[in-house]
Formats: structure tokens, C-alpha cells, sequence
């Protein structure tokens, strides 16, 4: 359905901290059950688009929509009512460490959930079951690898059963084995919870292995330079600088 609502919508925004313009004039539309990847050299703004769209930080101009509906123009209670639907897995996977995997991901469901305390022990069952961590509910985590770490703090962005799931550099500083289980969980969790995900990544073989369309942001001239499915821009893009950040280099001045 070419015509249906997208998701999400980025009209004409800007991103400043102060006088200093990050980014200008991005536009883009993500459409349901996509996993769109915001990507580009390390600095250009991709955290700093994400915190705007996840309603941290405001926009310098322009508009973020989600199923039509500006969020920077909503009040306080319409903004937290359409953070609700948002999971967020952060850089750091920002666990708190002396709570057990178990106590991090019921904290959600106990904040904003209505359930009972033996609703929400089986609400975190199945979560952590999905993301491959049966049986280590009781664990620390500094008990857990980086890898695992990473899956119970997507377990706890997944606690409330959200629409939309955003991801700040999900594969930073792991092996490139907990990597790749990582980015087949994101097309797992995509197909199960029938979410749109949002990745910002610089991650090659994550941007090819889970994106079905991306945007490119360049530092240079600050604005997106490129959109469309990842293996479309590798293919057709005329952009040295997208190609050259597509192939790390390797077909520089291609
Ligand atoms: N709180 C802040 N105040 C001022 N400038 C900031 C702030 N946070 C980030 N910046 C600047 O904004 C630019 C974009 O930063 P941002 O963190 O969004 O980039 P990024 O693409 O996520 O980088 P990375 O790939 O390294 O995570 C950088 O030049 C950075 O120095
Ligand atoms: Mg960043």
C-alpha cells in the first residue's frame, strides 16, 4: 500500500546545539515494519537526529510526525503519551547494575504497566526469552558478556511492547559474532512484534545484513546526501562520498 500513512515523517528539520547547525534540511519517511538505518561518518549527527526524534532534544526547525502527528507541537502529556510507544536501546545498553536482569526489565512495566507483580514476572519470562536470555534472570550484569548485556537492555526497550524501536549503535564494541546475533534479533524482533525499527549505525555488515532503507547524513555540506535501500545506493549511487563510505574506502574515486 504505496499510499498508506508512513510511521514516521521528517519534514524539513534542522539540528543545531546553540549556534551551531549539525544538520539541515533532512526529510525522509519510514514506513511500517521498515528498518531504516540513519548512517554516516562518526560526528555527522546521527545520535543527535535520534535524541530529537525520541523527543530528548528539540529541533531547531521542522517537524517529526508520527501516524501524521507533529511531536514537538503536542503538549507535555500528548508527547509522553507518544513516547509510550517508542523502545529505546541506547548506546551503552545502560543497565542499572545493581538490579538483576529481571528487576532492569520489570522496572518499565512497574513505572507505566498496570499489572500485578506475578503479570509482570511472566511479561519479563517472555522477554528475555525472546531475546535468547531464559534463564539468566536472576544474573547481574556484570555477570553477562557485552553481547548479552546489549540483548537485555533491547529486552527491557521491548518490556512495553512498543510500535517503534530505535537503536543508537547496537553493535558497538562487540565481537563481530555477538554482532551478527544481535542484527538477527533486530529482523527477529522486527517479525514478532511486527515493530518499525530505527537503527543509526556506521556499521557496514549491520547496514547491509538488517536495513531495507537509509539515509545518508554527510558532515561536509550537513545535510543528507542520499536515500533508499542500502544495496540500492552500493549499486546506482553516482556519490563518491557514499560510495566511498559503502565500500570503506575501497572503491575510492569509483
Ligand atoms: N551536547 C552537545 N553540545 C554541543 N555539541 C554537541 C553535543 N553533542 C554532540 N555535539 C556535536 O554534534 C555533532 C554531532 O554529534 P553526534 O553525537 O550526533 O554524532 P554521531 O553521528 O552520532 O557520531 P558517532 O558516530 O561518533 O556516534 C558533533 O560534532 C558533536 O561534537
Ligand atoms: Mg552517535
Amino acid at each position: 500500500m504505496e499510499n498508506s500513512m508512513p510511521v514516521i515523517e521528517v519534514r524539513d528539520l534542522d539540528l543545531s546545539y546553540g549556534d551551531v547547525t549539525i544538520m539541515s534540511g533532512l526529510n525522509f519517511k519510514v514506513q511500517k515494519g521498515d528498518i531504516f538505518i540513519v548512517m554516516g561518518p562518526s560526528g555527522c549527527g546521527k545520535s543527535t537526529l535520534l535524541k530529537v526524534m525520541i523527543g530528548l532534544k528539540d529541533p531547531e526547525k521542522g517537524k517529526v510526525l508520527y501516524g501524521g502527528e507533529s511531536f514537538w507541537d503536542q503538549d507535555f502529556p500528548g508527547q509522553q503519551a507518544m513516547m509510550r510507544r517508542f523502545g529505546v536501546l541506547y548506546q551503552g545498553g545502560a543497565l542499572w547494575s545493581s538490579l538483576t536482569l529481571e528487576e532492569n526489565v520489570a522496572l518499565p512495566l512497574q513505572i507505566y504497566a498496570n499489572l500485578s507483580a506475578e503479570q509482570i514476572r511472566e511479561v519479563v519470562r517472555v522477554k528475555l526469552a525472546l531475546v535468547g536470555l531464559a534463564g539468566y534472570a536472576n544474573f547481574y550484569p556484570a555477570q553477562i558478556s557485552g553481547g548479552m548485556r546489549k540483548r537485555a537492555g533491547l529486552a527491557r526497550a521491548i518490556a512495553l511492547d512498543p510500535d517503534i524501536i530505535f537503536f543508537d549503535e547496537p553493535s558497538a564494541g562487540l565481537d563481530p559474532v555477538s554482532a551478527r546475533m544481535l542484527d538477527d534479533l533486530i529482523l527477529q524482533l522486527r517479525d514478532a512484534l511486527g515493530a518499525t525499527i530505527v537503527v543509526v549505525t556506521h556499521e557496514l555488515a549491520s547496514i547491509f545484513a538488517v536495513g531495507n532503507s537509509a539515509i545518508f547524513l554527510d558532515p561536509e555540506s550537513r545535510t543528507m546526501i542520499a536515500s533508499g535501500s542500502p544495496k540500492d545506493l552500493l549499486a546506482n549511487s553516482s556519490d563518491p562520498r557514499v560510495i566511498q563510505f559503502l565500500t570503506r574506502g575501497e572503491k575510492q574515486g569509483a
